[in-house]
């Protein structure tokens, strides 16, 4: 088996220009963006109580950021690798694959850059529920050359240069997937009704997947930074803009999340901030924020993170973790400040939660999130969630590596990202309308 490492940090600048550059002009589309819990879900379990999915969901925020921990197994991995995270994320796309288009649903992953199904055949496949991708059934499918630029920023080692472009990823928990890097139409289906193909996509056709994907899943689609991301390679025919809408956690019963494209992803009007991008070029992977302070009521703290040389806080702002994690020292003083405002009976829970009666309101203190240049204001739901009848907890938790700024205090806000001002903007908005 050839040994080809997708090297997602040490990627040239290089704008995969294959794709759809000739397809959409400066329009604009809205697709959904269905939560994991959502009954839409293939992974919703309808046994569950709504207590029980949020503990899941916080339990996988620890497991999440455990991929980026240095003491991990992943150390002795490539550090190119061990910034891939697995454990996806917390939401999945609907897109078609090939000509006919072939339907799969994929794990929307803002932490990882591929995208990438399981092919048949199969040499070692992981169970998987919806039937399998064929590329010989698809007539715009075709293998990319190892001669090709776009295999060498993958540092793939091809056996010879005629040979088929080999890819793999090995992610953090050491889940794999290694196969053909590829050419084909990837459609995804605008909220509208009509579907938006781009051609000559960039995808693993994988044929050896193996590790903790689950069998609901035909395999992951990166929105990360990087070159090979949906969001890179749709670039040029989207103007460098895409944006999510998250509902509240509360509020996806029979409601979708809602991801945007191009025209459809600007985000103006009064109410918005903008903060920016600010560029990490071994982890182009990731969209990290400068966060300068957190303010609980009247206290301002401010975050001067110890790993950061310029005294300035970085943070990842990712889909795929329900929780904040912040670096262990900072939360520590969030804590405090936000025990003395609640003064209520904690409970001996991770993360932080206070006792409440089931009758009774929870105040929660005000928090506002100091980015550079974009304080944003959160709203109760955004920090506090009630996971049981006599339980709320605080929606952040301490870090023993980097700070994650986590879906649920995006959720209730359009998170707008714009690749080519390099910032990322964020409005106050009633997502079960967008
Ligand atoms: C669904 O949730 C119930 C209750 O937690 C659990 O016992 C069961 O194993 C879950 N089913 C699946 C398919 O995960």
């Amino acid at each position: 088996m050839a040994e080809a490492t997708i090297s997602i940090a040490f990627a040239l600048v290089f704008l995969v220009c294959a794709s759809a550059a000739s397809g959409r002009g400066r329009g604009g589309f809205t697709i959904d963006l269905i939560h994991r819990d959502s009954p839409r879900s293939p992974f919703y379990n309808s046994s569950e109580t709504p207590s029980q999915r949020l503990k899941n969901a916080f339990r996988r925020s620890f497991d999440r950021l455990n991929h980026f921990n240095p003491s991990s197994e992943a150390a002795q991995l490539d550090q190119a690798e061990s910034t891939i995270i697995n454990n996806g994320g917390e939401y999945l796309m609907e897109l078609s694959i090939g000509t006919p288009p072939f339907p799969i649903k994929a794990v929307a992953d803002t932490g990882s850059d591929l995208i990438w199904t399981q092919c048949n055949p199969c040499t070692h496949c992981y169970p998987q529920n919806d039937p399998l991708f064929d590329p010989t059934k698809s007539s715009t499918y075709r293998t990319i050359p190892c001669s090709s630029n776009q295999c060498n920023t993958l540092r793939s080692s091809c056996s010879s240069q005629d040979s088929a472009c080999q890819y793999q990823v090995r992610y953090g928990d050491g889940s794999h997937t290694i196969g053909d890097y590829a050419a084909d139409t990837v459609t995804l289906a605008s909220t509208t009704g009509t579907s938006v193909p781009f051609p000559n996509t960039l995808i693993g056709c994988g044929h050896d997947n193996d590790g903790t994907f689950r069998p609901q899943g035909s395999g992951i689609v990166g929105l990360g930074g990087g070159d090979e991301s949906l969001i890179s390679q749709l670039a040029p025919s989207i103007d460098g803009k895409f944006s999510y809408c998250l509902l509240p956690y509360s509020s996806q019963e029979d409601q979708t999340s809602k991801l945007s494209f191009g025209n459809n992803a600007v985000v103006s009007g009064s109410g918005v901030v903008s903060t920016p991008i600010v560029p990490d070029q071994f982890r182009k992977t990731f969209f990290f924020l400068n966060l300068e302070a957190i303010s609980v009521d009247d206290t301002k703290i401010p975050f001067s993170s110890s790993s950061s040389a310029s005294g300035q806080g970085k943070i990842v702002i990712d889909s795929g973790t329900t929780l904040t994690l912040l670096e262990q020292s900072f939360y520590s003083e969030l804590e405090d400040a936000v025990n003395k405002v609640v003064g209520r009976e904690r409970l001996r829970e991770m993360p932080l939660c206070y006792k409440v009666s089931a009758s009774e309101d929870f105040k929660a203190p005000n928090i506002i999130v100091h980015f550079s240049g974009a304080d944003v204001k959160l709203e109760p739901y955004n920090a506090f969630v009630r996971v049981s009848q006599e339980a709320v907890c605080f929606a952040f938790a301490p870090s023993d590596t980097i700070s994650i700024y986590g879906n649920l205090a995006q959720s209730g806000f359009l998170v707008g990202y714009d690749l080519k001002g390099k910032t990322v903007s964020f409005k106050p908005t009633d997502c079960t309308k967008f």
